[in-house]
């Protein structure tokens, strides 16, 4: 029987291993270590950046500006994060604004689990060769500004959101609540 098997296994007739199918790593927990640190590290300074820069033009007063600002900038501290860590980060949401931050299947399938969570923990973990970290976002006073409401967000501000995002699904929030995450991958080297 085992023999069977064992040439089943190595008959030339099976077809050949797709992309798809699960590969089997060797596991380096040294190697592992150091890609969710990275991984981690690019989360800090992706949200750091983005952070600052949203709240520097928020204190400024005017909303439109500052979310002009935060939708152009973010992909481009997004980029930078990338090409200085070599990892790959993003933002996203079970509600998107824009249905480009989507993000990986993996991101997509935490939110939907963690939706109804209260204060849900991050991820942190490695999967088939790839370190994935991940942190929640949660609703703070600034948010509120383009987050929050429909009704509560000033008249340019809705307008320059509803002419650039006609799909919004990011209004409505309240103080606390989850907004998305903030994700990051790097390769297990
Ligand atoms: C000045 C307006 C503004 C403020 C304030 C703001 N956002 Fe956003 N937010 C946006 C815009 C515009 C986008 C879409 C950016 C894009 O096109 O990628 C966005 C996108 C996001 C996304 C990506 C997912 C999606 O829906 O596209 C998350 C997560 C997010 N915001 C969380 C927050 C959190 C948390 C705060 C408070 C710390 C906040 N935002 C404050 C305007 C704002």
């Amino acid at each position: 029987m085992l023999l069977l098997l064992t040439l089943a296994c190595s008959s030339s007739t099976e077809p050949a291993p797709t992309a798809l199918e699960t590969v089997d790593v060797a596991t380096d927990p040294a190697a592992e270590a150091v890609a969710l640190a990275k991984a981690s590290e690019g989360i800090k300074a992706f949200g750091g950046a983005l952070k600052s820069k949203l709240l520097e033009e928020v204190g400024k007063g005017d909303a439109v500006v500052a979310a002009s600002v935060c939708a152009q900038d973010a992909p481009a501290i997004a980029a930078r994060v990338a090409l200085d860590k070599g990892v790959i980060v993003g933002r996203s949401s079970s509600k998107l604004r824009n249905p480009e931050n989507a993000g990986p299947d993996w991101v997509q399938a935490w939110l939907a689990d963690n939706q109804a969570e209260v204060r849900p923990a991050g991820l942190s973990e490695v999967v088939d060769g790839e370190a994935r970290v991940l942190k929640p976002l949660y609703i703070e006073g600034p948010c509120l500004t383009c987050h929050g409401p429909a009704e509560s967000l000033s008249d340019p501000a809705r307008a320059f959101l509803s002419e650039r995002y006609p799909d919004d699904q990011a209004t409505g929030y309240s103080m606390g609540e989850l907004r998305g995450a903030i994700w990051a991958t790097a390769a297990v080297r």
